[in-house]
Parts: C-alpha cells; structure tokens; sequence
C-alpha cells in the first residue's frame, strides 16, 4: 500500500527555552527601532528615542533574542517618575517567527523580577481598542495570576490626537507585591 507522508512545516520553530532575556544596551537600538517598525500596529519612534531606551532606561527594558543573537522582542517600560510604585509598559513587539511562544508573557515577567521594580505594585500600559493581541496578552498575564485589571481612556483620538489617531486606553494590572510577583513568575 502506498502511504504518503507530508511533513508538517515547523511554521514555530524554537521553544521559549531557546531565548535568551537581558537588559539592552547601545548596540541594540538600531535593531529594535527596525522590530518596531515592522510591528504593526505600533508607531515607531526615532532611532535616538530608541537608543535612550536601551541605555537611559535599560533596567526597565527587556530584550529577548535567539541563541544566535538575533532580536526576537522588546519591551520598553519605565517607573512613572511621580509613582514609584507604577511601571509603565510603553511598547512590546515580538518578531512575527517568535509570536505564540510566551515571549511577551516571559518579557513581562522578567521585568517584575528586576531590582528596579522592586517597589512597583501595578503595570499601566496603553493599547488601542482595535489592537485584539495587546488585549488578550495583557489581560492572560493578568487572569493568569488572578490580578486585577481597570481601564479608561487615557488619550482621547480627537481631543489630544487631533483625530489622526484612535483613543489610547489606559490598562491598569494590580496591584500586586513583591512576595505575588515571585510566587507566580513561571505562571
Ligand atoms: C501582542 C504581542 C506582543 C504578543 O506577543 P507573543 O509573544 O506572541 O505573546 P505570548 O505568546 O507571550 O502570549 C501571551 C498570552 O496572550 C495570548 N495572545 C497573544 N497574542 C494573541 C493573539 N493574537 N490572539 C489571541 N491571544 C493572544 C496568548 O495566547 C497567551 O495566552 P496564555 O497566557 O493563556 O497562553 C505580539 O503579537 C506583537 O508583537 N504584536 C505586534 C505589536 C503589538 O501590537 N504590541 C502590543 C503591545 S504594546
């Protein structure tokens, strides 16, 4: 009997194992500010915006790259400067190749588990109401470790916009402390 065998294509290839997550530094930016810009629907930054994250605020920002030193995703966070106790999410982008891996999820989680978040009892971030992904991400981390989830419109498209772009909505996780972000940080 002729059996034919057709060979699923690994359209994933690589386990959240095979990444590898640190602080970025100066050499990382010109490669984040092309891994923003090819995901969409993020608005990209200058260059130079990129840079002063990757070295200004480097302890609250993450890279995650292969074991052969390609970037594979960023977040760009930092502590609000009047609300110590608040980290503040401005971008996640994973390479479309590395999406459904957990990579966001670990980012996040590798955030919280730093010296400099030591203090910090919400994650805010803002996403717009058509962007499902940033949703579903932010709210599973959040339902994952039962934490609390509130949102309002931060930025309104008409009025702080001037109508080029859509509402911002602000998402608040929290709060939560130290001894919480320890016990679930594999979760
Ligand atoms: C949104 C984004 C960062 C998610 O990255 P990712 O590494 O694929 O996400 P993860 O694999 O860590 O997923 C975390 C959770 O969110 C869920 N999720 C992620 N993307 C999803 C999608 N498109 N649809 C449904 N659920 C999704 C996952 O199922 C997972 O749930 P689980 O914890 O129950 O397993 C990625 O799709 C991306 O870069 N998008 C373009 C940029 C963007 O919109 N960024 C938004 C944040 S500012």
């Amino acid at each position: 009997m002729f059996t034919e065998t057709i060979e699923e294509p690994d359209k994933k290839p690589g386990k959240l194992e095979d990444y590898v997550f640190r602080k970025p530094d100066a050499s990382d930016g010109a490669n984040v500010h092309e891994l923003v810009a090819r995901s969409k629907p993020l608005l990209p930054n200058s260059t130079y915006c990129n840079l002063l994250q990757c070295t200004h605020f480097a302890d609250t920002c993450v890279v995650a790259e292969t074991d052969d030193g390609k970037l594979a995703g960023w977040t760009s966070a930092y502590i609000l400067p009047k609300q110590p106790n608040v980290l503040f999410v401005w971008q996640i982008a994973v390479d479309e190749s590395a999406r459904g891996k957990g990579l966001a999820r670990k980012m996040l989680a590798e955030l919280l588990n730093r010296d400099a978040c030591e203090d910090v009892q919400f994650i805010e971030t803002t996403v717009t109401p058509e962007n499902d992904a940033a949703w579903k991400m932010f709210s599973r981390f959040a339902y994952r470790r039962r934490w609390k989830t509130e949102q309002f419109i931060l930025f309104d498209g008409r009025i702080h916009f001037s109508g080029e772009h859509t509402d911002e909505h602000l998402l608040r996780i929290g709060p939560f402390n130290r001894d919480q972000v320890d016990e679930v940080l594999d979760s």
